[in-house]
Parts: structure tokens; C-alpha cells; sequence
């Protein structure tokens, strides 16, 4: 997530993937300033054509980071994607009807583990250690399947901190003994954390 994410977007729109382009005019229309970046974006379309399985999001928003996992999913793979406010579920569920092998849940994170396991699972609305628990890893992923946590400032020390305390958000990822964990720095202020859960 990032408060300036669907502001990130150029107004020429004809590079992107059709159901970004889409869904930021959606975020656009209304008020949504949550998106993902189109950095972040690149990554889970990249991330998604390696996914085998089902691919997971918490926190639908308004679809642009789902938009760019289903542009680079592989065909037949499954996307889930949860979001708790309804308005929002109905929007997008309205702009993608014609999508397959898509569901939009209305509902909290936590109804995304009934819907997995995941290949690939999208943390960013619930379960992803910062404000809420974080999700368990060996019950929503595939053995080998990716956990992704946006929206981090890169890390520069070691143990991590977050407004002068310790980082635990960051750090219950680093310290899972089910999980191999890492993050990539996608621009000057922004970092994402990928997360495997051991074979
Ligand atoms: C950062 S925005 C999501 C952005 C979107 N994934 C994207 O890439 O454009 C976070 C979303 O998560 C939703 N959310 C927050 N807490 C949630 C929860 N506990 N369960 C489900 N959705 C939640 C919010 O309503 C919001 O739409």
C-alpha cells in the first residue's frame, strides 16, 4: 500500500496492462489514493507468471495490484482476492465481471485461508504483521509458495525499527522458522518483502 500509490500512475495510460489501466481510473474515480505502485505493480505481475497454483491477495482496494497479478497470471490459475469494504468489493467485482478464474470475497483478511493454499499470496489489507496478526504461513501457502508484504521503507539496519521501536512487523517474516525471507528495494523509498515457505 501506499498513500501515493494510484497518484504514481502517469495519465498516459496505454503502456500499462488493460485491467490496470482500469482499475487506477476506478481508484481515480473514487478518491482511492491506496493503490500499489506501478513499481510494486511490475513485481507481482512478474511474480504471478511464476505461479503454478492459486494465486492470494488481502485487500482488494481498488483492484489495481490484482490487476497487474491477473495480467500476469498464467492461464487457468486461480486468483482470490478479499477486501472488507463492500463498496469496494462491489466496485471491483463489477469492473473485472468478465475476468475468469476470479473471486472477490467481502469480507475480513482471515477469510482468505479457507480459499488457499496459495502459491502466491499478497498481503496488503490484513495478515501482514504490521497493524494486524500476521497470517500463518504454513496454512495459507503451498510448500515452496511466496508470501509478499509492500510497502516497506528499505531496511539500513539491523534488527529493523519502526518508529523509534522495534520493527515486528518486519522481523516476525525474518524470524518465521517456516520461511526464507528477503526484500527487494523497488525504488529509493520503497522495499517489499518476499517471504517462501520452506519445501
Ligand atoms: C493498501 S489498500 C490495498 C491496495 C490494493 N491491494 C492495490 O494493490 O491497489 C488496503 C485495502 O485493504 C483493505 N483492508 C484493510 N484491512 C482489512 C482487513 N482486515 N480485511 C480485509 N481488507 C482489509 C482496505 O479496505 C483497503 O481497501
Amino acid at each position: 500500500m501506499s498513500t501515493t500509490g494510484t497518484a504514481a500512475y502517469p495519465a498516459d495510460r496505454s503502456a500499462l496492462p488493460e485491467l490496470v489501466a482500469r482499475a487506477v481510473e476506478l481508484a481515480e474515480r473514487l478518491g482511492f489514493d491506496q493503490s500499489c505502485r506501478p513499481e510494486q505493480g511490475r513485481l507481482l505481475q512478474a511474480l504471478a507468471a511464476g505461479a503454478a497454483g492459486r494465486i492470494g491477495e488481502t485487500g482488494t482496494g481498488c483492484g489495481v495490484g490484482l490487476g497487474w497479478l491477473l495480467a500476469g497470471r498464467r492461464p487457468g490459475v486461480r486468483v482470490v482476492s478479499v477486501e472488507r469494504e463492500a463498496a469496494r468489493v462491489a466496485a471491483v467485482r463489477e469492473l473485472f465481471a468478465e475476468v475468469p478464474d476470479l473471486e472477490l470475497v467481502h469480507g475480513d483478511w482471515t477469510a482468505i485461508a479457507g480459499h488457499g493454499p496459495f502459491d502466491l499470496l499478497v498481503l496488503d489489507g490484513g495478515g501482514n504483521g504490521k497493524q494486524t496478526a500476521a497470517a500463518d504461513p504454513e496454512r495459507v501457502l503451498t510448500p515452496g509458495g511466496t508470501l509478499v508484504v509492500d510497502d516497506l521503507t528499505p531496511l539500513t539496519a539491523w534488527p529493523p525499527t519502526f518508529r523509534g521501536g522495534p520493527d515486528t512487523g518486519r522481523t516476525v517474516w525474518y524470524r518465521h522458522p517456516a520461511l526464507l525471507t528477503t526484500e527487494v528495494r523497488l525504488a529509493p523509498d520503497l522495499a517489499t518483502l518476499l517471504a517462501t515457505r520452506r519445501p
